[in-house]
């Protein structure tokens, strides 16, 4: 049995005023139906992690080197230091405006469970290649870069999340036929490369428009176990609403 899992991205949002105001409001709503957790920016994830009891707290991004000439980037080892455990990566922002490729999400994810950090990894296809129907090729080639090299253990105990990009911020979710599908071929990929325990035992969320209205449907399915959630993350309205249709 795999316990769902669902995190709000924050992306770029919230000062550490209004990261802490959130957890403090949110925290005594969650429920032991789910793991819930927060990924917010850089320079409120050491409040975050303080504040924090049962709320899972990610960072999202880190670097793959631990130190060095690497202007603007965050490392594993300082995560580490301030109490971070989990950590996206490959989101699909950073692909397209941060040239993240599947080899640099592979170094991240390496550096990360070395270092004890669960990796949340996000793949996705874009518009294009969703018309084309590409998609099946693009999330097998995504996956077979990202997790190369990683032990069948610590696969199983990722998250891996399906975000299409064109789902992303534009309200036009995909449907619950087309999130199970994909995220049934995650699962597939995973297990044509590392084996059955580590297929069973990843996490694999949707990401892309969920909202309190359509989160019921994605975790009905069979191979969603969680939701990777950006604008009804924001509001604690919102997130509690999804928080009660996940109990
Ligand atoms: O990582 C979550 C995200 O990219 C989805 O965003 O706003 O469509 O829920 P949103």
């Amino acid at each position: 049995m795999r316990k769902p899992i669902i995190v709000g991205n924050w992306k770029m949002n919230k000062t550490c005023a209004e990261a802490v105001s959130f957890i403090n409001e949110i925290e005594p709503k969650l429920h032991d139906g789910a793991d819930y957790g927060i990924a917010a920016p850089f320079t409120a994830l050491k409040d975050c992690v303080n504040t924090a009891k049962g709320l899972i707290v990610a960072a999202e991004n880190c670097h793959f080197e631990d130190n060095g000439a690497f202007t603007g980037e965050v490392s594993v080892p300082m995560l580490e230091e301030i109490g971070v455990k989990w950590c996206i990566i490959g989101h699909s922002e950073r692909r397209q405006m941060f040239n993240e490729t599947d080899e640099t999400v592979n170094k991240k994810a390496k550096r990360l469970i070395e270092a004890g950090i669960t990796p949340i990894l996000c793949i996705g296809e874009t518009e294009a290649q969703f018309d084309a129907g590409q998609t099946e090729e693009v999330i097998r080639a995504q996956l077979k870069g990202g997790l190369e090299g990683l032990c069948p253990k610590c696969v199983a105990k990722m998250v891996l999340a399906y975000e299409p990009i064109w789902a992303i911020g534009t309200g036009k979710s995909a449907t619950k036929e087309i999130a199970q599908n994909c995220c049934h071929i995650v699962r597939d990929q995973v297990r044509v490369m590392f084996g059955d325990e580590a297929a069973e035992g990843v996490r694999i969320q949707y990401g892309g428009s969920v909202k309190p209205n359509n989160i019921k449907e994605y975790m009905a399915m069979e191979d969603i176990d969680g939701a990777l959630i950006g604008g009804a993350s924001l509001k604690t309205d919102s997130f509690e609403e999804i928080i009660n249709a996940t109990k």
